[in-house]
């Protein structure tokens, strides 16, 4: 039986491939390991969403090349986005033996097979169709408590700055009922939350299903399960998955929003079909619906020709909305899109570098914030596991995604404990037992 191993790099999108990945390698036989020391086939998930993603699996590719000097007959292969974006380039090294872009993952067998005979393969056909809805993913996460479901593949918005729609193609949406099925599976198993996936979740559509409906029809099939989903685009998440999200109990009251800038000028240059106005009244019209719903972000600093008027619309915005929490990025310029045909990268990087710094302690504190107004409040946590730091304490995230940790012996990963706000950091809320009194 053949051996292999799979790093997975960028998003959950490229979690949740992985997954099919195993699932369609395990028909052929391929098993799973965790030691590329014995693997036969190694394979890398990759990203190419900025310029470092890339670096770092070019100097994953330069140490893979060891265990193909020391045993002989090792394939390597790169899949995902970085190998749609390069393509025969990646094969031009001589130091991959298999290229396979998102939609190709049914013909891994056969490029292993075809590579195996010393004949390198490329498969980088995006498809309009594959959404892999038929395939069930073999669940490679630890923990066995939270799983992902991709709903949809592609994205056709064409945000300037984004490589996305260029290395996963067309949007198309999954057959709702293998979704079902698959949230089903997902409670038999054990699970005890799901995050549906897909670069745009509001804008699923199956047949007559759009995102509000899917999202109710998930959340009703499995009740006793936790419902996430990301991500959403600001200008797209309507009412009606508002309303959806208020009116069940067991979807969680987290909704991550990507902004990219607070300035107008930036966020029309970067394609994004919103306002700063549009977006702080969607934030509006989410906290009237949900006062208790957390909403993370993403945000880019440093976009061609931002000013530091822009980037003040950027920290404004910020502390207007006091996000909980937010991934925060330099601009990155990559090849092929259209910020990169049209505007010239002019920022320098060392402005870049600071503005990045500005917005991370402005969200350092906003998070510090955010944490301490939970101070003294109940939460059902799902329990993930035993902290990192202290044996004797277990660590699990709020429905707003909150990380708590708290002094248990009692309960084990899987279980949902209702847990006091004692204390907290920018990161952490510190926690104790919610207390039963007993007689
Ligand atoms: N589909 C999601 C985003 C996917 S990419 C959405 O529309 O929100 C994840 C994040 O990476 C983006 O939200 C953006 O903040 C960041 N990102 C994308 N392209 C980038 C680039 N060229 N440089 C820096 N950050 C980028
Ligand atoms: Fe990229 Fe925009 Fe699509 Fe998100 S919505 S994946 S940022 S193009
Ligand atoms: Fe990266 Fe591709 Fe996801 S570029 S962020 S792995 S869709």
């Amino acid at each position: 039986m053949k051996k292999v191993y799979i790093e997975t790099y960028g998003c959950q999108m490229n979690v949740a491939d992985t997954e099919v990945v195993f699932s369609l390698l395990g028909k052929e036989g391929y098993v799973r390991t965790e030691d590329m020391a014995e693997a036969d086939v190694i394979l890398a998930n990759t990203c190419s969403v900025r310029d470092n993603a890339e670096q770092r699996i070019h100097g994953r590719i330069e140490q893979f090349q060891y265990w193909r000097r020391k045993r002989p007959g090792v394939l390597v292969g790169i899949l995902g986005c970085m190998a749609e974006r390069m393509g025969e380039s990646l094969l031009e090294t001589g130091k991959v033996d298999i290229v396979a872009g998102p939609d190709a993952y049914r013909s891994l067998p056969h490029l292993l097979a075809a590579a195996s005979q010393g004949h390198p393969q490329i498969d980088v056909l995006l498809s309009r169709e594959e959404t892999y809805g038929d395939i069930a993913p073999v669940r490679v996460d630890t923990n066995g408590v939270s799983a992902f479901i991709s709903i949809m593949r592609g994205c056709n918005n064409v945000c300037s700055y984004c490589v996305v729609p260029y290395t996963r193609g067309a949007e198309r949406s999954r057959d709702a009922h293998s979704i079902v099925r698959e949230a089903c599976d997902c409670a038999q198993r054990g699970y005890k939350e799901i995050t549906l996936l897909g670069q745009n979740v509001d804008s699923y559509r199956w047949e007559e299903l759009d995102f509000a409906g899917l999202l109710a029809l998930v959340a009703e099939s499995v009740p006793a399960l936790r419902i996430r989903f990301s991500t959403s685009n600001p200008q797209d998440i309507s009412d009606a998955v508002l309303e959806t999200m208020a009116s069940h109990a067991n979807i969680c009251r987290h909704i991550h929003l990507p902004v990219q800038s607070g300035s107008d000028r930036m966020l029309e240059k970067m394609r994004r079909r919103y306002t700063r106005e549009g977006y702080l009244e969607r934030v509006a019209k989410i906290r009237a619906l949900m006062p208790d719903c957390a909403i993370t972000t993403d945000v880019i600093a440093g976009f061609c020709s931002e000013t530091e008027e822009d980037h003040r619309d950027t920290l404004t915005l910020f502390e207007e909305v006091g996000f909980d929490a937010a991934f925060m990025f330099q601009y990155s310029e990559r090849p092929g899109t259209l910020a990169a045909r049209k505007y010239p990268d002019d920022v320098p990087p060392e402005v870049k570098t600071r503005r990045l710094e500005e917005i991370i302690a402005l969200q350092n504190r906003l998070s510090l914030e955010s944490n301490r107004r939970d101070l003294g409040k109940t939460f059902r946590v799902l329990v993930e596991g035993p902290s990192k730091r202290n044996p004797a304490e277990l660590c699990g995230r709020t429905g707003q995604n909150k990380m708590c940790v708290w002094p248990d012996t009692v309960h084990k990963a899987g279980d949902l404990v209702d847990v006091v706000v004692k204390d907290c950091t920018q990161a952490t809320l510190l926690c104790e037992l919610f207390p039963i009194f007993v007689g």
